[in-house]
């Protein structure tokens, strides 16, 4: 069932428990997250980085759409770190349900007057937007704690940042890095505490790079108001690792078999995150149909672009 993006964060924090944003790449990632959702009574966002959307265009987009559409739980479809206004757009005309508009490698002003022209855009299709300040490494290594902490988000500044662009949810950088943390996480929870003071009660707190954070810095960020996880290293590695195994490419007369066995090791560690986020059985929380929300605007444009 495909829903809002709003409502799924919005039932999660009132709930409190999170909704987990998977990186997909293909009709495999998309079964993988459909059927960890279903069979745990999940929620879950399917997630599409900007590179795979320039390389899968409007039918990956149409896919991950029809397969939220057709799943037996609720789901929507988020378009991850843009930094670009034109694929914004399209993400947008093609029917997603919400953005991240990142200006995080802008200047501070740079990223307010992005982020407020993708929001004043996205608004007008009934789409969440999320943007970014601060900035999530890909690596801490070589860092510097004052250059780490030069990274991180400034309190004071998010709050300005959310009340000048009136963006709905707020990527975090609190010790959260993408990919593989090379020494054990740590999480600045002061700092989101004073985050969630400033930029008050209804924006939406998301954290990226959720690969190898340990349950117990996940159940705190849940508690202070983190309601989306963004999960991609841990799926992929899954993904690829497979695919190396003697098992997949035994049979080499027939690709399916092994695509089955690529969905079975990322659905497992997408189930495993549901668990962790607490999203696992709240699926009959969360009640809203999306396609009475739609635009009049969205459907028109989702329906020449459906037609690829
Ligand atoms: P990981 O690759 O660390 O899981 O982070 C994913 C992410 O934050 C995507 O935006």
């Amino acid at each position: 069932m495909l829903t809002s993006t709003r409502e799924l964060l919005e039932t999660a924090r009132r709930n409190i428990y999170a909704i987990g944003a998977f990186n997909i790449y293909n009709l495999e990632g998309v079964r993988a997250v459909v059927q960890a959702a279903e069979a745990y009574q999940s929620p879950a966002i399917l997630q599409i980085h900007p590179s795979s959307l320039k390389y899968g265009g409007s039918p990956l987009v149409s896919l991950c759409l029809e397969a939220a559409n057709a799943a037996k739980v609720p789901m929507s479809v988020h378009l991850d770190h843009s930094t670009s206004a034109a694929a914004i757009q399209f993400a947008l005309d093609a029917g997603m349900n919400s953005v991240m508009a990142d200006g995080s490698h802008l200047p501070y002003d740079g990223n307010m007057q992005f982020t407020r022209q993708m929001t004043e855009l996205a608004h007008r299709y009934g789409a969440v937007v999320e943007a970014e300040i601060g900035r999530i490494s890909g690596t801490e290594d070589g860092l510097s704690v004052a250059e780490k902490e030069a990274k991180m988000t400034d309190p004071i500044q998010a709050g300005e940042f959310v009340r000048i662009t009136k963006v709905d949810a707020l990527a975090v950088t609190i010790g959260n890095v993408h990919g593989e943390y090379k020494t054990e996480p740590r999480l600045d929870f002061d700092r989101l505490i004073k985050i969630r003071q400033r930029v008050g009660e209804d924006v939406l707190l998301v954290l990226h790079g959720a690969s190898g954070l340990p349950a117990t810095l996940i159940s705190k960020s849940i508690e202070l108001g983190v309601c989306k996880f963004n999960v991609n290293t841990e799926v992929r590695q899954a993904y690829m690792k497979t695919l190396r195994l003697e098992d997949c490419v035994a049979d080499q007369s027939d690709l399916v078999p092994c695509m089955e066995t690529v969905v079975e090791a990322m659905q497992a560690i997408v189930m495993e995150k549901m668990q962790l986020f607490g999203s696992a059985r709240q699926a009959h929380l969360h009640q809203t149909p999306y396609a009475q929300m739609l635009t009049d605007r969205q459907s028109q444009q989702r329906s020449k672009l459906i037609g690829f």
